[in-house]
């Protein structure tokens, strides 16, 4: 493998998500295995795969840290909510997937899915380059078609282009975008994946309730875990709805499930980290959810 670019900013985010999926398969009773997501993190530190992580960047993986804490249960509690909902959408024949802001998701060759399935991936260029170079060896089950857009662009047409076809039942996932969305840019998105949809199409979202600030983790101010928190904080933006209920019936689709993350947690039987324990209600108000798209 030559010489790669680690993607920076928002897209960075992308490397965390996949470092907490490659520390999820070193756990005992692991709630997925991720494999690749060790090589993503080897090729971005040097890394031997299979041996223990090594601290990359801001990241800090020890017991002491409250955000390590909640990243880490955030980024593998809501895996097997969206891998399940995923299944069952292709178990009931779905064979079409766009994954917006694939980042570093590796579910188009550890899931298993049909080889007739056609998984669209969008993110950036500088994303899907450094994917593209990693997994340059590796095959995935399903057909995988990388398509480098900015979502707050045109990207129906890239998606099109690629060789989406709006008339085919389709499973949207848009996990991990759309707190960096303010309200507009939300409305926008789903408004083109309205406009590309079919009546029961499925869509299922990771949305905030409400804009995180710093003063949600006052002792992370000074502390080793800053500048990883301000690259959240600083990125997220205000959401359109408080209720994704509301915000889905707004343009035609029906909630039919949505917990919180703290509901995910218990459900797979993992502790609530203490950030979210400790305020009244999840500072980052996470909700998961599936939703299906009604007639027009
Ligand atoms: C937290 S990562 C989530 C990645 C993946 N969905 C996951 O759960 O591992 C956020 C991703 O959103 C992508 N992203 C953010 N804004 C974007 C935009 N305007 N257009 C395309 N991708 C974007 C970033 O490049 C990054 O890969």
């Amino acid at each position: 493998m030559g010489a790669l670019t680690l993607p920076t900013g928002i897209g960075y985010t992308a490397m965390i998500a996949a470092y907490a999926r490659a520390q999820e398969a070193k756990q005992d009773n692991p709630l997925f295995v991720d494999p690749l997501a060790d090589l993503f993190v080897a090729a971005a530190t040097g890394l031997v795969p299979g041996t223990n992580l090594p601290r990359l960047g801001p990241i800090r993986i020890d017991d002491e840290s409250l955000l390590w804490d909640f990243l880490s249960a955030l980024f593998c509690g809501r895996t097997p909510f969206f891998d399940a909902h995923i299944k069952q959408h292709v178990g009931a024949g779905i064979r079409q997937i766009v994954i917006l802001a694939a980042g570093l998701d590796t579910r188009a060759f550890r899931m298993n899915l049909p080889a007739t399935t056609t998984v669209y991936e969008i993110d950036t260029p500088e994303v899907l380059d450094f994917k593209a170079a990693v997994l340059a060896d590796e095959q995935p089950t399903a057909t995988r078609v990388a398509v480098p857009a900015d979502l707050r662009e045109d990207w129906a047409g890239a998606l099109t282009a690629a060789g989406f076809r709006p008339n085919v039942r389709t499973l949207w996932l848009v996990e991990g975008l759309l707190m960096y969305f303010d309200a507009a840019a939300a409305d926008n998105l789903l408004a083109t994946i309205s406009s590309l949809s079919l009546p029961a199409n499925g869509l299922l979202t990771e949305t905030i309730i409400r804009k995180p600030v710093m003063q949600d983790v006052p002792e992370i101010v000074g502390s080793e875990d800053e500048a990883v928190t301000r690259l959240f904080m600083e990125a997220f933006r205000t959401p359109p709805y408080r209720n994704v209920g509301d915000w889905m019936s707004s343009q035609r689709w029906r909630c039919d499930e949505a917990v919180t993350l703290a509901e995910q947690l218990t459900r797979v039987n993992r502790p609530i980290p203490e950030i979210v324990r400790r305020c009244a209600a999840d500072p980052f108000g996470t909700v998961l959810a599936s939703s299906v798209k009604l007639q027009d």
